[in-house]
Order: structure tokens, then sequence, then C-alpha cells
């Protein structure tokens, strides 16, 4: 049988946030020891700034939780490569987030903006995931061609962590320099996770976000294959949703909608 999965559909992107940052914090306040995996982009970052405010209020919210990088822009072969974007996630992780915090939280596994061994880096974040027991809520966002993390099409499910070669339109809309690398968990890591929170909002995302809800699953759209997951939540703004009506015959009938002011 097909999994169901919610949509929440909000008027505006600053609610799309809200309601994406309260998933989390409701995850977060009701488990021991919440293993979080985080996304970055500029979707996420009205994201951070309410998790931010809320612990400004709650300090030590988030003592327990370990946090997960998901994807990061990498040079290969050492440092002293000149690539300015090479580590951004990271960097984007501590400056909105981690490093905004009051109190403590129990761990970051964050990824290498540069390294020798692809093997042995992939290996390596793989080990520390796997040590806490794997991803308890994972956070996306997706890119105007279907890709979650740095899963470029075509990405199949079983796809896992490794080095990417970015899209052209990852590489034009991110300012990233030509020949651009990528690290990502893979599709497979990012389906091992116990729950899925995927954000979009604008209207850049409204094409894709109607494709990944109406094509059947594919690795030509990497968003796709999210539908095969037991307990995926997907949360839209008015902008992101604006023209999954039109496809509507095609829409994944396990789609539930449910629309917020
Ligand atoms: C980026 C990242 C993804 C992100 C996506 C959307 O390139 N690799 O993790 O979800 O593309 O980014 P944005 O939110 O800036 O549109």
């Amino acid at each position: 049988m097909k999994n169901r999965f919610n949509i929440d559909i909000y008027d505006k992107r600053d609610s799309a946030e809200a309601a994406t940052a309260a998933a989390i914090i409701f995850y977060a306040e009701n488990n021991s020891a919440p293993v979080i995996g985080l996304a970055t982009g500029n979707t996420m970052t009205g994201v951070y700034k309410k998790l931010v405010d809320r612990e400004a209020r709650q300090p030590g919210m988030f003592n327990a939780c370990h946090f997960i990088q998901l994807d990061e822009m990498v040079v290969l072969g050492g440092i002293g490569d000149n690539h300015s974007k090479a580590g951004i996630f990271n960097t984007d992780i501590q400056q909105q987030f981690l490093g905004q915090l009051n109190g403590r939280y129990a761990s970051f596994i964050g990824l290498p903006a540069s390294f020798d061994d692809p093997d042995k880096t992939v290996a390596n974040h793989l080990d520390k995931i796997a040590a806490l027991g794997g991803v308890d809520i994972q956070l996306l966002g997706i890119g105007v061609n279907g890709h979650i993390g740095f899963n470029e099409p075509p990405s199949t499910q079983d796809s896992i962590c490794r080095i990417v070669s970015l899209a052209e339109s990852t590489i034009a809309l991110g300012g990233y320099p030509a020949n651009s690398v990528g690290l990502t968990l893979g599709v497979a890591e990012i389906m091992a996770s116990q729950r899925i929170i995927m954000l979009a909002t604008s209207d850049q995302k409204s094409k894709i976000m109607a494709k990944a809800l109406s094509t059947r699953p594919t690795p030509d759209c990497p968003a796709s294959l999210l539908r095969n997951h037991p307990d995926l939540h997907i949360i839209l703004d008015r902008d992101a949703s604006s023209i999954i009506n039109s496809y509507q015959q095609k829409v994944d009938q396990n789609a539930i909608f449910t629309h917020h002011g």
C-alpha cells in the first residue's frame, strides 16, 4: 500500500517557515536524544531565525540534540585550492543557527570543505551518523531541478553518500564556480531517516513542486522519490504551491492537503 503524506500550505512564507520550525521544536522537545539532519539554502534562513528566536526565550532547549549536515560545497585535493564557496553550508549552519544559540547542543556532525580521500570522508560521516542510531528527522529543501541535498537528477533511490558534479542550474543559482562538486548524503540515507520535512517557498519552486508531486517517483526528479517514504511532511507557501492545482488530475492521491491562513 502506498504511503499517505501531509502537505500543509500557508498563505505566507513566514508562516510556512514558522510551521517548519515548530515541527522541529516539537520533535526536539519530545525525544530524549534527537538526531536532526540540517539543510541549508535561502529557504532555510527564516527557519533558523525562528529556531534561534525561540531558543533565546528557552535557552537549552536543544541541549540534547545532535545535528547532522546534509551536504556541502567541496574542493578535492586539499586546502590551497581556491574556491570561495567551499565549506559554505557548514559556515551557514554555524552562523545562522548553532553559533547563535544561548544554550548548548549535544553535537554537530559536519562535513569538511576540502579533503584528499573522498571514500574516507564519506565513511567517516556515515559512521558518525550510524553511531547516533541514524537520523530521526531530516529537514530538506528542493532545487529547481528537483534535487534534494545535492542529489542531482538522475539520482536513484539507492544512491548513497558521495561526491557529485553539480547541475548547471545549481551552479548558476548558487553562484558557484564552473565544474563545482558537492558532497551529499544520498537518497538512500535520506530515505533511511525516520521522518522527512520538506520546505519549499516562493514561485521559483512552484513548477518543480508540481512535478515532484505528479510524476511517477523517478530518479529524474529525486524529490519525487520522497513519496516512497513512510513519514513525509511537505510544507509550502502559497507561491510554491501555486500551480499544483493545474496538475490536479495527476497529483499523487496519497497527498493530504491542508490549507492554512
Ligand atoms: C542547494 C542545496 C540544497 C538546497 C537547495 C535549495 O543547492 N544543495 O540542500 O535544499 O539547493 O536551495 P535554496 O533554498 O537556496 O533554493
